[in-house]
């Protein structure tokens, strides 16, 4: 009896145990079960946030985000306060919307400019700095009271805009390899871009222009400041060291109706020989016969302008000719030595406003004319030069005939004896020349 007490007592004891051991067996289980449950819910009612988003957020701190959205839709990150640029970029945005996109703005200041960038980037990326790709920028006046166009920036005149024009189509044919076919349809695109466009960046050396439409496949331009620095305002201009003024003679030798095989090479050698640079106005036809010649001036050093096609009087001519003379010219310059020539000197010096207008370059005169054409001999050209020259002339003579060359050594040892340095037209002109306007010597402009 108490054996079998005892061992009722042990069995219930047992039964105890297992008890409790069972109960904790399946309240692990259940307290496992409510952690899962738990972090499944949590899971389910906040996904985790975009990587881009957090990114944002911490890199600008200052920026707000103005769309919130479902998931698929785009995030725009801007500063709101200001509602000009508040507009603008709401404009922009609206253009590009895409999805699991986030839009952002960033901004800085330049100078006298506010430049807004806007990015955008995958909503899942996770490193804004390699992923993010500009969508558009755009500048402001440093009060953010203005968006800035391109005419803002270029001074507010007919030929600094057209000098400007001039500029950017010298970059583009320079800096691209245009082919005959565009030739003549891309010098009239370039002309005619609207100035009104805000999508420009500006920095210490560059200005870059994205253009509304791409002209031969071009979407970016890329100009730097320093071929139209004096174009600019003088708010937004960059600061130039003035060079020392010194009391030098100066002296732009000019070669007309070139290249001639032969004297053109005489030439050449003497202005080498004696560490000379020149400017050449050619002829259109000429340079298309002599492509090697064209090259070799230009591989020497020298300025080409153009002297139309092939030595018409242009007041004579209609504006479709004109048009035809200046840019059959441009075409076998470029061809032969990819140069875009933007000097001009009209045969004759013959020349009205008509042919200013459709020529749409700086028209480079004389105030010296050697008559070397006369062919008088070299004391007799010798004579004329010493009679005539001063600082700052622009002195005319030919490569197409053998006695100019044969000459020149005279010429240039009188002038070196005389203390002249010797200037390219664009050197003459510390490089600021305007189309539409004539150039007689440094100090005579009209
Ligand atoms: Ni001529």
């Amino acid at each position: 009896m108490h054996r079998s007490r005892r061992q009722v007592r042990r069995k219930r004891q047992q039964n105890n145990r297992n008890f409790k051991k069972w109960g904790f067996i399946l309240f692990s289980i259940f307290i496992v079960l409510v952690l899962l449950v738990i972090a499944a819910i949590k899971i389910e009612s906040s996904p985790s946030e975009p990587k881009a988003d957090q990114l944002i957020e911490q890199t600008y701190p200052n920026l707000k985000k103005t769309m919130t959205s479902t998931s698929d839709e785009p995030t725009t990150y801007f500063s709101p306060e200001n509602e000009v640029i508040k507009n603008a970029v709401a404009k922009i945005i609206s253009q590009h919307q895409e999805a699991d996109t986030v839009y952002y703005l960033t901004s800085k200041d330049n100078r006298n400019i506010s430049v807004n960038t806007i990015y955008s980037v995958s909503k899942n990326s996770q490193n804004l700095t390699t992923d993010s790709k500009i969508v558009a920028q755009f500048n402001s006046t440093k009060d953010n009271t203005k968006i800035l166009k391109l005419s803002d920036l270029i001074q507010d005149d007919e030929k600094s805009q057209a000098a400007f024009r001039l500029a950017l189509t010298k970059h583009i044919f320079e800096s691209n390899a245009i082919t005959s076919e565009q030739f003549i349809s891309l010098k009239d695109q370039i002309q005619s871009i609207p100035l009104d466009i805000s999508d420009f960046s500006l920095n210490q050396s560059q200005l870059e222009l994205r253009l509304p439409n791409n002209i031969a496949s071009i979407t970016t331009i890329t100009i730097d400041i320093g071929m139209i620095n004096y174009l600019l305002n003088p708010n937004y201009q960059i600061l130039v060291k003035q060079p020392v003024q010194t009391q030098k003679k100066v002296i732009a030798l000019t070669f007309d109706d070139g290249p001639r095989a032969g004297s053109t090479d005489s030439i050449l050698n003497t202005l080498n020989q004696f560490d000379v640079k020149a400017t050449f106005f050619m002829l259109g036809q000429n340079a298309q016969h002599y492509p090697s010649l064209v090259n070799k001036v230009k591989e020497n050093g020298h300025a080409i302008g153009s002297h139309s096609f092939n030595h018409p009087m242009l007041t004579k001519l209609t504006t479709d000719d004109l048009n035809k003379q200046v840019s059959q010219t441009d075409q076998a310059i470029y061809e032969a030595a990819h140069i875009y020539p933007t000097l001009f000197r009209p045969p004759y010096g013959a020349r009205n406003q008509t042919v200013d207008q459709a020529i749409f370059k700086p028209l480079i005169e004389w105030n010296i004319d050697s008559e070397d054409w006369k062919k008088p001999g070299v004391s007799t050209l010798l004579k004329t030069i010493q009679q005539n020259v001063r600082s700052g002339s622009i002195l005319l003579m030919h490569d197409i005939h053998q006695t100019t060359a044969d000459a020149l050594p005279t010429i240039i040892n009188y002038l070196k004896n005389a203390g002249y340095e010797f200037v390219t037209i664009d050197q003459l002109y510390q490089h600021k020349l305007y189309p539409m306007t004539n150039y007689y010597s440094q100090h005579d402009t009209r």
